[in-house]
């Protein structure tokens, strides 16, 4: 290590710190284009700047900033994410970022010499806690998301992306896939805190990525009749919220039988008074699991379940689903490169892993080769204030990412 690539990280990590930290929860609340946000993207701004950095902000929004230029192509990228999910913790996205920055003072400090020019990137919208898809930058970006359906998208407030986006001072209407942007990188290395406790059983600082379990969001309407809480018999009662508990319920036993994941984590009740039974609920189910037909089955189980509890109590059910990510297998001959460059400095294995979280790498991989390294989070605790890493690992990690991105880009 270069003397200074701890203090270079600490300070950053430190300037970071408090932006978009809401002072009760202790969590993070930095949603896509709101003035948190537009902090976070002027920290990042002036980050590239004062490494003398070119930085630039694509048709879609994502900062990038680079050393050397671009157009000269087979470019290495890494960079992660700077928002947040409601109270979320403060590794998830930022470390990646971060770390990229003080990467890049650790291979300045060894006076490594690029031969493939280099970018940081920050994807917009990454955890899609606003408008309620995920990896709204990246999407875009590689063709997967049109401009028609990301103008559609709209936060609770009805607020639509167009018009937060031109809020921010962005223009909605360039938005759209960018082939040229990509056709433009060799390889993406995005660096995240681990998101289950594999690296510390195992007892390694970092490890690599293998894959991403398919996943996906469902929207369940739930509709009945509002009425009178203290006067409307029981039995004349057509309340949405008994088939959406039962539901939930169903949703953990499919998840359990398939040995996958189904999470009902949001919620919105109308007309939402104590002393009215509801008209409407309506529940976001996120579900994972770690092959296509696993998800399916635990998908089609919940729905199923979901009509029949509907059918029982008079309720009208509408099941919409709003996003959808099928597996990702990242490329194996980068991972391989990585693991080579990572076990030639160390003479160790390094822990090859799965996981069930959404990346924009992940996103990226249909259209050019992408890979991770995964950061030990000592609880696997994350999208919660109590994510953690310790400052070692970070060292450890920034250190890693230095020795992939001199083995990638400065042959
Ligand atoms: C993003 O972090 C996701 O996995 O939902
Ligand atoms: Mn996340
Ligand atoms: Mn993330």
């Amino acid at each position: 290590m270069t003397q200074d690539t701890g203090s270079s990280f600490h300070q950053m990590w430190r300037e970071l710190l408090p932006l978009g930290r809401h002072p009760d929860s202790g969590g993070y609340r930095r949603f896509a284009w709101t003035g948190t946000d537009g902090e976070c993207r002027a920290w990042f701004e002036d980050q590239a700047r004062s490494r003398g950095l070119a930085h630039e902000v694509d048709r879609n929004g994502n900062q990038w900033a680079w050393l050397g230029d671009p157009a000269g192509g087979d470019a290495v990228v890494t960079g992660s994410h700077l928002d947040s999910v409601p109270d979320g913790g403060a590794f998830d996205g930022p470390l990646g970022v971060v770390s990229a920055f003080a990467a890049l003072d650790e291979l300045r400090g060894r006076q490594a010499r690029f031969t493939r020019p280099l970018g940081i990137v920050n994807f917009g919208d990454e955890e899609g806690a606003r408008f309620g898809l995920a990896c709204v930058g990246s999407r875009l970006t590689a063709g997967q998301l049109t401009r028609e359906q990301a103008h559609r998208l709209t936060d609770g407030d009805g607020v639509t992306l167009p018009r937060a986006m031109e809020g921010a001072g962005h223009d909605p209407d360039a938005i759209g896939p960018d082939p040229e942007r990509l056709a433009r990188i060799g390889a993406f290395v995005e660096l995240h805190v681990e998101q289950g406790r594999a690296l510390d059983l195992s007892g390694d600082r970092v490890g690599i990525a293998s894959a991403i379990w398919p996943h996906g969001r469902w929207r369940f309407d739930f509709r009945g009749e509002a009425n009178h809480a203290g006067t409307t018999r029981l039995a004349d009662r057509r309340d949405p919220m008994l088939s959406y508990a039962e539901t939930v319920l169903a949703a953990r036993r499919e998840a359990e039988l398939a040995g996958a994941v189904a999470t009902f984590g949001k919620i919105a009740v109308e007309p939402n008074g104590v002393n009215a039974i509801p008209s409407l609920v309506r529940g976001w189910l996120d579900s994972r699991a770690e092959d296509q037909s696993s998800l399916d089955t635990v998908v089609g189980g919940i729905e199923k379940a979901a009509r029949q509890y509907a059918d029982a109590h008079g309720i009208d059910l509408d099941v919409v689903r709003e996003s959808f990510t099928p597996v990702v297998e990242f490329d194996h001959a980068l991972r391989d490169e990585l693991a080579r460059i990572l076990g030639t400095d160390t003479g160790l294995t390094v822990p090859v892993l799965g996981t069930g979280a959404g990346h924009d790498a992940g996103i990226l991989s249909g259209s050019i080769p992408t890979a991770m390294l995964f950061v030990r989070n000592p609880t696997g605790v994350s999208h919660s204030p109590a994510e953690s890493a310790s400052e070692d690992d970070c060292v450890a990690g920034v250190l890693a990412l230095a020795d992939v991105l001199e083995g990638l880009a400065c042959r």
